[in-house]
């Protein structure tokens, strides 16, 4: 077949078949060797993924067994000894690649630095004598705040070398988001810089440290590193707070990696969920280093020549996944930006793919809208022929932001991967492989090879092609996340519950919900829980209820997501007041500031609404489906029956 012309998908046919010149030097090839690779790995998923783990891994010791799965706690390659961090530089030097550029940064303004892989490995073993000169041990936990600079991958590869597992909380997190995550973590060092650009301005990490560390309330901090990077000026507590130059400076270059059990922690990253505060989703060091090891060579093919640029922040999974260790661990060289596009530099990625001759780019559908806005011009100015994939995560992305980045990004030659994946799953697990599947616009394709993925009713019945329904996965996976940070009660009640065993197989539940079209194409559509994504942020909406709540002014708070052009999913909050309090613009601007300050300007509330009263059931639960109609300025449709006082809902509409 050949490839549709823009009248062909005008009239609906919007099958994009991958170049012939794409698939002939891609890893995989066809859809029949797709299908081929899928039929295997399910017949026999140990045995599909040990194999791999033989062959593109460095392991000290091999596993004794490769699967141990007592739901929903899974462990692979038992008893193998790995270490992340190895597999990720050292196996490199003995190559040609020992000086091929592992990273290549793109600083505000305007700075800019390339590390080899010799230089890497320097830095980073280097930097795990530091840790270890302030007592960091094995199984110890850091926490890492910092801005997108190369010390951040540095960081996290040193943590990994000597086993230390690391908590990197989103810079773009206030003090008391960190303090809380460090407290969760008891964490004993936090890595962090004096300051970090964000959009033309100078973020005071240093500074929320100093906060969250305030009065002894994250007591099992015992020191913190500090990298100079804006020179801001900062208060440096002796004992407590070091300089990383200095420490870094006379640390020797000789750290061998530690070999670490398969099953050993490798990092925690939190995330919000329906209920209660952020989670700490636990990784292990085996079974990550491999899914995202795989899934980033077959899924963006990389070549030995390419530059791969993935635009998230190294604060989030897919920074973790697919800036830092998928990347690396296949020998690649990985472009890390500290910028944004704003206002004042809108055309900036586009500068980035120019001067760097970017090949593939990874970026979010948030982020399209966000260029379609402002305008087709800043793409066309710039040469951006080195493209020849692309690919999105983070949110459905909706077939026309889709089209438009086929056409103005991809010139039409560049195949677009749509990859659906969490926190929790370590890695990408529905997608296109480049070279091999077919993809129509708003659909993340097929599976991952070795991952079995289904859409079922509560009952965990399949559902027929293209009804709505949950999206579970019926096997374990390398990347699995392997528990919540010290409660594992609550990853049982929050993946595996929801869905009952089928046949005394576990089903794990992702939340979202989705369907699968007559060619078994998945359509996800977003969180069927009370987790809402915001520009590709993940929030609770409990989490923002909460900081409403610890607002003298607030008796109540209800938040939702409505729909919108750009982030996606906006938040508005429902609030009513307590008695003193009255209602005024300035009063909800201050709730925004709050929010913004508990949290993180992410969070802040995009609009307020007063009320006298909450929609709630007799049994007195807020009835969040008519809030988020009301939202959404939709008409409140549905069943109203189980509203306690009906006059709310009619005073709601009128406000
Ligand atoms: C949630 C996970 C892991 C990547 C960054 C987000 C939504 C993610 C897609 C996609 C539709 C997507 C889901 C998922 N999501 N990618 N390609 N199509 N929805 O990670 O913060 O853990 O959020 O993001 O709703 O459950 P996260």
């Amino acid at each position: 077949m050949s490839q549709p012309t823009i009248e062909s998908i005008l009239h609906e046919e919007r099958l994009f078949h991958p170049p012939a010149e794409f698939s002939q030097q891609a890893q995989i090839k066809s859809l029949e060797e797709y299908q081929q690779l899928y039929d295997k790995a399910k017949a026999d998923p140990q045995a599909f993924w040990a194999e791999l783990a033989e062959q593109e891994l460095h392991w000290f010791q091999k596993w004794d067994r490769v699967m141990d799965w007592q739901p929903p706690f899974v462990k692979w390659f038992v008893n193998g000894k790995i270490n992340i961090s190895y597999n990720c530089l050292d196996r490199h030097l003995t190559t040609w690649r020992r000086n091929k550029a592992a990273l290549i940064w793109e600083g505000e303004p305007g700075d800019s630095r390339t590390l080899t892989y010799a230089q890497l490995h320097r830095e980073v073993c280097q930097f795990a004598n530091v840790l270890k000169q302030l007592g960091v041990k094995k199984g110890d936990r850091v926490g890492i705040y910092m801005p997108m600079i190369p010390e951040a991958a540095i960081a996290m590869l040193a943590c990994a070398r000597i086993g230390a597992p690391h908590s990197v909380v989103f810079g773009g997190f206030s003090a008391e988001a960190l303090r809380d995550r460090l407290v969760d973590a008891e964490a004993k060092l936090v890595i962090t810089a004096d300051g970090g650009w964000r959009k033309d301005a100078i973020v005071p990490l240093k500074d929320q440290v100093d906060k969250a560390l305030a009065n002894n309330s994250a007591p099992s901090v015992k020191n913190v590193l500090v990298v100079q990077r804006t020179k801001q000026t900062v208060q440096m507590e002796p004992g407590r707070d070091h300089w990383w130059h200095d420490l870094q400076q006379g640390a020797s270059a000789d750290c061998p990696a530690e070999p670490m059990d398969s099953e050993d922690m490798l990092f925690i990253l939190y995330t919000s969920g329906s209920t209660g505060k952020p989670k700490g989703v636990v990784h292990t060091t085996g079974g990550y280093n491999l899914y995202t090891h795989m899934t980033t060579k077959w899924i963006f093919d990389l070549r030995d020549t390419d530059v791969y640029w993935c635009t998230a922040d190294v604060g989030w999974i897919t920074g973790h996944s697919y800036i830092v260790y998928g990347p690396l661990s296949n020998g690649a060289t990985t472009l890390m930006y500290e910028g944004a596009p704003r206002a004042s530099n809108p055309g900036c990625f586009w500068d980035v793919i120019e001067k760097y001759g970017v090949n593939v780019f990874y970026t979010a559908p948030t982020a399209i809208r966000a260029f379609i806005k402002m305008g087709e011009h800043l793409p066309k100015a710039r040469n951006l022929s080195s493209l020849r994939l692309l690919g999105t995560v983070g949110e459905p992305i909706n077939p026309e932001a889709w089209m438009w980045y086929y056409r103005i990004i991809g010139n039409k030659r560049c195949p677009i991967v749509d990859t659906w994946w969490q926190t929790e799953t370590g890695g990408i697990m529905i997608t296109a492989l480049p070279g091999a599947i077919p993809t129509k616009p708003g659909s993340a394709t097929l599976p991952f090879p070795g991952i079995l993925a289904e859409i079922v009713d509560l009952d965990g019945n399949p559902v027929n092609a293209n009804d709505g329904g949950y999206l579970a996965i019926t096997h374990p996976w390398p990347g699995m996340m392997r528990t919540v940070y010290g409660d594992p009660d609550r990853f049982r009640r929050t993946y595996w519950e929801h869905i009952p065993p089928r046949n005394g197989q576990s089903l794990y539940f992702a939340g979202d919900g989705a369907r699968q079209d007559e060619d078994g194409y998945f359509w996800v559509m977003g969180r069927v829980d009370d987790v809402i994504n915001v520009a590709g942020h993940r929030l609770g909406t409990m989490e923002i209820e909460s900081a409403l709540v610890s607002h003298p002014a607030v008796a109540e708070a209800a938040v939702v997501g409505k729909p919108d052009e750009l982030k996606g999913q906006d938040i508005v909050a429902f609030v009513t007041l307590e008695g003193n309090a009255s209602a005024s613009d300035e009063l909800k601007n201050e709730l925004k500031k709050h929010v913004a300050n508990e949290i993180g300007a992410i969070a802040r509330p995009g609009e307020i609404r007063f009320a006298d009263a909450l929609p709630k059931t007799r049994s007195g639960k807020i009835m969040r489906r008519l809030l988020r109609s009301l939202a959404s300025g939709e008409e409140v449709s549905g069943d109203t029956s189980t509203l306690e006082d009906r006059s709310v809902l009619e005073k709601l509409r009128e406000g």
